[in-house]
């Protein structure tokens, strides 16, 4: 019977500041999900966090876009919300951004990563949470994982995956999408996932068999409210293994931080900093950004673990550089390219200052 595996995720408050999640917000998730598993809504599922986030791992047999799962997520965000608001914790409810739900968690606030599949006899996936960035910021590891031969040894010598893997591509400005076939196609691919604040991978295909090797969250906050209501804090699911690429492809991207948008204020950039759920709590500067990585088996939907993979010693080194990175941006202070464009910050005074200032400008 064909399974989906749904994560979706909010911050619905921080503890403190925008650092962390407050035990008893996890806890409320927890409860929640156990009820649901109880109820047989769900086959399993995991409450974790990364940063101020909280994801919602649901194994179930319901489809993607499921309106029962949907609302379930929804009504669990809003119970957290209520131990966020009793503790006063910060931005309390931030993310939920409609006044009631309305059939689709898509579109209200949280983010969500949806992935349907046939369970293999052994089934690993990886669930990546990230927190203090943005969507479109798997564009790279995505890259990396099903594109790029240095990083992923199966493109050249697996015959499950030398077919190469097709990348559905969302417009986030102009909401359209279009596929790209690699490896044929990865020029044209590389022109616009490279620009991740406006183009972001959503799901990945297999091109042997067609089957969906990953999707990642892609709402963006900013666009849905009009207006900086925080980050979007992605996540993203991956099948490995067969005719995927192994559970050490698909972390190997991640033993180089690279950079991301979504330091202090959303308005920096700042090194994607890979960390077990330990070290999941951005602290200098509302950073580095995280990236926590979990690995489960399924089994009849069962979710068997995490494996805590980045807690691992061999992500020391992407650690460490990390942190030299970001002392060096942080050098630049308010000068780009440590903060961002003027019109791709989510905090700024211009718009207040220039008004000031604007009887004072004269012609060159
Ligand atoms: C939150 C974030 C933080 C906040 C900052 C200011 O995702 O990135 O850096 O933007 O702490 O927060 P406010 O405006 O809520 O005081
Ligand atoms: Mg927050
Ligand atoms: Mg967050």
């Amino acid at each position: 019977m064909p399974q989906t595996l749904s994560v979706i995720k909010a911050d619905i408050g921080g503890y403190v500041g925008h650092s962390a999640m407050h035990p008893e917000v996890l806890d409320t998730g927890r409860e929640e999900l156990a009820k649901a598993v109880q109820s047989g809504l769900l086959i399993d599922a995991q409450a974790q966090a990364c940063g101020d986030d909280l994801f919602l791992i649901m194994s179930h047999d319901h489809g993607a876009d499921d309106e029962a799962v949907h609302r379930f997520a929804w009504d669990t965000f809003l119970a957290g919300t209520e131990v966020a608001k009793r503790l006063h914790l910060y931005g309390a409810g931030q993310d939920l951004l409609t006044d009631a739900f309305s059939g689709n968690i898509r579109g209200a606030g949280p983010g969500s990563a949806e992935l349907e599949l046939e369970e293999r006899p052994s089934e690993p996936v990886i669930v990546f949470m990230g927190d203090k960035t943005s969507s479109g910021s798997f564009n790279l590891p995505f890259y990396k994982m099903f594109a790029d031969p240095f990083n992923t040894a199966g493109l050249v010598i697996s015959e499950s995956l030398h077919a190469g893997f097709s990348f559905e591509v969302h417009d986030l400005k102009d909401h359209r999408k279009i596929m790209f076939n690699t490896p044929e196609e990865l020029y044209d691919l590389l022109v616009f996932i490279g620009s991740p604040g406006r183009y972001a991978v959503k799901r990945v295909v297999t091109r042997s068999s067609g089957e969906v090797a990953a999707v990642s969250s892609t709402d963006k906050l900013s666009m849905i409210a009009g207006r900086y209501v925080g980050k979007d804090d992605p996540t993203a699911i991956v099948r490995c293994q067969g005719n995927f690429p192994a559970v050490g492809e698909v972390l190997e991207p991640f033993t180089t931080p690279y950079i991301v948008e979504g330091f202090m204020r959303g308005s920096h950039y700042g090194p994607w900093m890979p960390v077990g759920l330990a070290q999941a709590h951005p602290t200098r500067f509302d950073g580095p950004p995280r990236v926590v990585a979990l690995g489960f088996q399924l089994a009849d939907g069962k979710l068997v673990g995490p494996r805590d993979f980045f807690e691992d010693v061999s992500f020391d080194n992407a650690r460490r550089e990390a942190n030299d990175v970001a002392d060096f941006l942080r050098k630049h202070g308010p000068f780009e390219p440590h903060r961002m464009p003027l019109d791709e910050m989510e905090y700024t005074t211009m718009p207040a200052v220039a008004a000031k200032m604007a009887s004072r400008w004269s012609e060159l």
